[in-house]
């Protein structure tokens, strides 16, 4: 008897349903728009297929966390032309979810779509869906000017890369196109030409990512731009998101040094990625920035997401000018996520030297900090894993 009798499929964009009508034989199929996918109930398909060449990516990303956050979503299955990174990555947060890149035969989608249904675990774990997606992509942002964003960026980096152990390693993006800090608190060269990401973003491939980024250490590269006070005005967003897909697809594990003020790339490059660090330092002032931040940020997201607040700077001794943790978590009007300790020797030092703290001055309370908060970062990814493949 054909397996797929009395299943039900939904079928997202116009092209797909009748496709699956000719390949999905017996299934009970019913064709939908994103809206439908957005109204989705626990127990409404078996199977969903979306096409997402025909999708907005990100109000079908928001979907995809919608699905994920469901007690038992359905199998899901996207196609598509060129299925970006961040989505792909959203897609992955799902028990039983898989890609299928066009042109794809009718036996393919057959095939796939048998295997979700029918052998869950086994599709999850398919190459196919997840020799493209970087582990983990991480973005660091500042409530105000100088909290500390490009430090945290570049220690998270570096701790990451000595980690890691991983052939593809870590690359460090900075995306304060006008003038990031990085490459110089690294004392390495930014060697991204801006007007590479004036270029219309399909002229944007792998081979260009590639040479454009530095070399830093073992394990980590950096994509910065050398210092263009225009910038901002000769990119556009198809052309940085398009990097950021490239990049996360070259490398294991990405941290982008975001620009405070917001682009029109801002929301899609956060809801890419797996954590959002809003770093504060222990001012009422930036407290507040980082509370209405991490909120307005929130509201962006997709669902389940919340922004990180990192406390940065912290004194040992809680008195005397600076707020106490209590006094500051009043202010933000929740608990902060970390604290990194104040170290302006180790600091300075390093960045005046060129090279991460945790290589000038590895006894620096500062390195001690950025490794707690990677092994919490660390831990929790491992935990949302491994819930999914319980589920699963
Ligand atoms: N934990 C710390 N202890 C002492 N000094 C620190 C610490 N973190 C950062 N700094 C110092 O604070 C200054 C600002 O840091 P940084 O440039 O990383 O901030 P930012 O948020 O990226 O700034 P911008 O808004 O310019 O991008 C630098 O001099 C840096 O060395
Ligand atoms: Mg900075």
């Amino acid at each position: 008897m054909n397996p797929l009798i009395g299943r039900r499929v939904l079928a997202i964009g116009a092209n797909l349903a009748p496709l699956a009508q000719g390949t999905l034989f017996g299934v009970v199929l019913e064709a939908g728009n994103m809206e439908r996918l957005r109204t989705l109930a626990p127990g409404d398909a078996d199977l969903v297929l979306i096409d997402a060449d025909g999708a907005d990516s990100e109000g079908l990303a928001q979907a995809l966390a919608a699905l994920a956050a469901m007690p038992s979503p359905p199998a899901t299955l996207l196609t598509g032309a060129r299925l970006p990174a961040a989505l792909v990555r959203t897609l992955l947060r799902l028990e039983r979810s898989d890609v299928l890149e066009a042109p794809f035969s009718s036996d393919d989608l057959a095939a796939a779509a048998e295997a979700l249904i029918f052998a869950p675990a086994m599709a999850a774990a398919s190459p196919k869906a997840t020799a493209r997606l970087p582990s983990r992509c991480w973005a660091v942002t500042g409530a105000v000017g100088g909290s500390g964003a490009t430090t945290m960026a570049v220690e998270l980096a570096t701790m990451l890369a000595m980690r890691a152990g991983q052939p593809r390693g870590v690359c460090l993006v900075d995306l304060n196109l006008a003038d990031g800090a990085a490459a110089a608190y690294l004392g390495a060269k930014a060697s991204l030409p801006i007007g590479e990401l004036g270029v219309s973003a399909e002229r944007i491939d792998a081979g260009m990512i590639a040479a454009f980024t530095t070399q830093v250490a073992k394990g980590l590269d950096l994509l910065a731009c050398p210092r263009d006070p225009l910038a901002f005005n000769r990119t556009s967003r198809e052309s940085v998101l398009r990097v950021l897909d490239l990049v996360s697809d070259a490398y294991e594990s990405v941290v982008v040094d975001m620009p405070r003020h917001r682009r029109d790339w801002t929301v899609d490059a956060l809801s890419g990625s797996d954590e959002v660090l809003v770093v504060s330092e222990l001012t009422v002032p930036a407290l507040l920035a980082a509370r209405s931040l991490s909120d307005e940020i929130e509201a962006d997201l997709p669902v389940g997401m919340k922004p990180r607040i990192v406390l940065n700077r912290l004194s040992t001794r809680m008195f005397g000018p600076a707020p106490s943790m209590a006094e500051a978590e009043r202010a933000l009007q929740r608990k902060a996520d970390a604290g990194i300790s104040s170290d302006w020797e180790a600091a300075a030092a390093s960045a005046n030297l060129g090279g991460p703290i945790s290589h000038h001055r590895p006894k620096s309370k500062i390195v001690r900090d950025v490794a707690a908060l990677v092994d919490q970062l660390l831990a929790d990814e491992a935990a949302l894993r491994a819930a999914g493949m319980r589920a699963a």
